[in-house]
């Protein structure tokens, strides 16, 4: 019935599994057919969706281990009982955009900060229950964080023991969450594990972020706002890979340990924006030089030899990966035509109508 062994964590507990990286996961993990239970909790905030969920809830085998629960991670009584059915809790639950915490910061402490707290206080209490105060009796925690948390880096590599240097509201509130949970490894003995993935791109990513804002706006011949001169350096990572790589360390890595997940895919964004026209036939003209993020790290880059000694390696390389993320938003305008609705136009006139209007040629 699957190739796959029997699950290490039969019992699931994933925390914003209705978002992007985090239903890739949900999807996979269920597909797999091993017997894995997953109970999503999520908040479906502007960014959560459960049409992200359909492939699981309209399979009969999969949807009969699976389970979706709304509610916030920051909320104590919704999370405890939860925990204390799960063998392993794989936190994505985030506000996750970076521009987003420039205008508002505070929701961004709530949920990055505050909810790893709480999901963390949740495992301490199973391990406090059983007897003798058996630290294996709380499941393993698996922290999803961020490359962004390092900071700019001009040249070389971020190691997992580089110093933290985050410079925006959204990397330093997930910088908080990443040292809450190694805390609770030093002070507390939890099996916690850390996961720091690249700028992750693919099917079902929120129309809000770079790849799919360009793809959906181009498709519509609407301008592409490219933050000042368009030469940052981002490395681009596969989702199927980033959730992949994230389960690989939630079964084999080691207890009180941070793990680099990078793409290998080191593109300036006028690089991805070129080849994103390319592949829909768009012009470049459409593209507009606009005023640029205050704060904007220059670069990302991280070294992935631990991940790799792990016995990890992504499999999609990044033209193929471009091209068939292209083609998902060429085949499901339904579904990004409904988050482009509603809020979205506020949202799009605050982030982009000052600078459009004063926005130039971008050469
Ligand atoms: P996303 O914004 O698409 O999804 C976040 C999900 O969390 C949504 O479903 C949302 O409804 C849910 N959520 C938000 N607040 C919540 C709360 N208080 N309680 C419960 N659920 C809540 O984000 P994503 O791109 O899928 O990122 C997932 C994780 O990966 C985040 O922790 C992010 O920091 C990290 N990450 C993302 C990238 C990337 O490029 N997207 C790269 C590295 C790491
Ligand atoms: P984003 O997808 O927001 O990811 P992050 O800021 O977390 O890396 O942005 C990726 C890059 O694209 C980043 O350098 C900012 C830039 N960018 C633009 O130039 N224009 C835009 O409208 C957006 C959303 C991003």
């Amino acid at each position: 019935m699957t190739g796959h062994p029997s699950p290490r964590f039969p019992r699931l507990l994933v925390t914003g599994g209705a978002g992007f990286i985090g239903s890739c996961f949900v999807r996979d993990r269920l597909a797999r057919r091993d017997g894995t239970q997953i109970v999503v909790l999520d908040k479906l905030t502007y960014a959560g969706n459960r049409a992200n969920l359909a492939a699981v809830e309209t399979d009969p085998e999969q949807s009969a281990r699976f389970r979706f629960v709304r509610g916030d991670i920051a909320d104590p009584a919704v999370v405890a009982p939860l925990v204390a059915q799960a063998d392993a809790v794989v936190n994505f639950a985030a506000e996750s955009h970076v521009d987003r915490s420039i205008l508002d910061p505070e929701a961004f402490l709530r949920t990055d900060v505050l909810g790893v707290h709480v999901l963390l206080e949740a495992c301490r209490a199973e391990a406090d229950r059983a007897a003798g105060c058996d630290r294996a009796a709380a499941p393993r925690f698996l922290q999803v964080s961020t490359d962004e948390v390092y900071g700019s880096v001009e040249s070389g590599q971020s190691r997992e023991q580089d110093r933290l240097d985050p410079r925006s509201p959204y990397s330093a509130a997930k910088a908080s969450g990443e040292l809450l949970v190694h805390s609770c490894f030093a002070t507390y003995g939890l099996d916690v594990v850390t996961t720091r993935g690249a700028n992750t791109y693919g099917p079902y990513h929120h129309p809000e972020k770079l790849i799919p804002l360009f793809i959906t706006n181009a498709i519509d011949d609407q301008q592409l706002p490219l933050y000042g001169d368009g030469l940052q350096r981002r490395d681009w990572l596969y989702v199927r890979d980033h959730a992949g790589a994230i389960g690989h360390v939630l079964d084999h890595g080691l207890a009180g340990e941070t793990y680099n997940i990078p793409g290998g895919n080191e593109r300036t964004n006028r690089q991805v924006v070129a080849t994103l026209l390319e592949l829909l036939g768009k012009p470049w003209s459409l593209v507009r030089q606009v005023e640029d993020r205050p704060g904007h790290d220059r670069r990302y880059a991280m070294d992935g030899a631990r991940l790799a000694a792990l016995g990890w390696k992504n499999e999609m390389p990044i033209e193929e990966g471009l091209a068939s993320t292209v083609k998902w938003y060429l085949a499901n305008e339904t579904w990004w035509r409904a988050i482009k609705s509603g809020g979205w136009d506020e949202y799009y006139r605050r982030q982009y109508a000052a600078r459009l209007a004063g926005s130039r040629d971008a050469g």
